[in-house]
């Protein structure tokens, strides 16, 4: 008889960003299937208003859920700060597990006193992100970096591009040799980390997508919904560009992810 199909984990993005975390999630649940929607005719999302975000995201997960989705995960900060409540509510029998910027490790750290954090400027400005700061940065000087037109930049497809360098240069140029650590908070960021390091020199660098596999884990765990080590796993990757050039793109960068 034919095993019991466990259902697909849906997750995403406004765009490639999220293949980031995806690449972490495979890593930490190789048996699991997974589809990925990078909302990339709409991206960035980092620039819009809340409320636009929010009927993206309630479109994405509508269609992930409809499809037969046992568990959604908002690969996203923006999106997540935006909308991960109402998702939760929305589907209260789906694990909806969301990202955001990973201060509570850098925190930690013990020589970690003036943390950078880059992010969206959405992300910074809303309340998921104070409440996060008021929790963790107590004791650190936290330095919030709205990095406007980056995420939008790493969706061409050029992390070594020299305009993500120039638009780097102007960020984080002025806190070179300043600060203990850097926060990439949005899951854009990791794919320019080497870009990053060029300008800030040899900083530790904080990303959320293995915090956010291991709660993957967790939640999955907890509802008895993991795949059985029986089952192959398997990625499907979606973009709302709906092209074979966009698709082989998310292709190309979820591989530079897996790394
Ligand atoms: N990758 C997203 C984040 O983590 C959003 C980037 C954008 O669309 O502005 O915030």
């Amino acid at each position: 008889m034919a095993e019991k199909d466990s259902g697909f984990v849906g997750v995403f993005d406004s765009g490639v960003g999220g293949l980031t975390v995806l690449g972490c999630l495979v890593a930490e649940l190789p048996h699991e299937r997974f589809v990925f929607f990078g909302d990339s005719a709409h991206a960035p999302y980092g620039d819009k208003r809340p409320e636009e975000v929010l009927a993206l995201s309630r479109r994405i997960a509508a269609s992930l859920v409809n499809e037969g989705a046992k568990a959604l995960v908002i690969a996203c900060n923006t999106a997540t700060s935006v909308a991960a409540q109402a998702l939760r509510t929305e589907y209260p029998t789906i694990p909806v597990i969301g990202v955001e910027p990973a201060l509570k490790p850098a925190t930690l750290a013990p020589q970690h006193r003036r943390i950078l954090v880059m992010a969206t400027a959405a992300t910074l400005r809303l309340g998921k992100f104070q409440r996060l700061e008021d929790r963790w940065g107590a004791d650190s000087e936290v330095i919030e970096v709205p990095c406007v037109g980056l995420a939008d930049l790493i969706e061409k497809g050029d992390p070594a591009s020299p305009a993500i360098h120039e638009l780097l240069e102007r960020y984080l140029g002025p806190w070179r040799g300043k600060v203990d650590s850097v926060v990439l908070g949005c899951t854009h960021y990791p794919l320019v980390c080497d870009q990053i390091r060029e300008v800030m020199g040899d900083v530790p660098l904080y990303d959320g997508g293995e915090g956010t596999a291991r709660e993957t884990r967790r939640r999955l765990e907890a509802a008895g919904l993991l795949a059985p080590d029986s089952q192959a796993g398997s990625v499907e990757l979606r973009s709302s560009i709906d092209t074979p050039d966009e698709l082989a793109l998310y292709q190309r960068i979820f591989e530079l992810a897996r790394r």
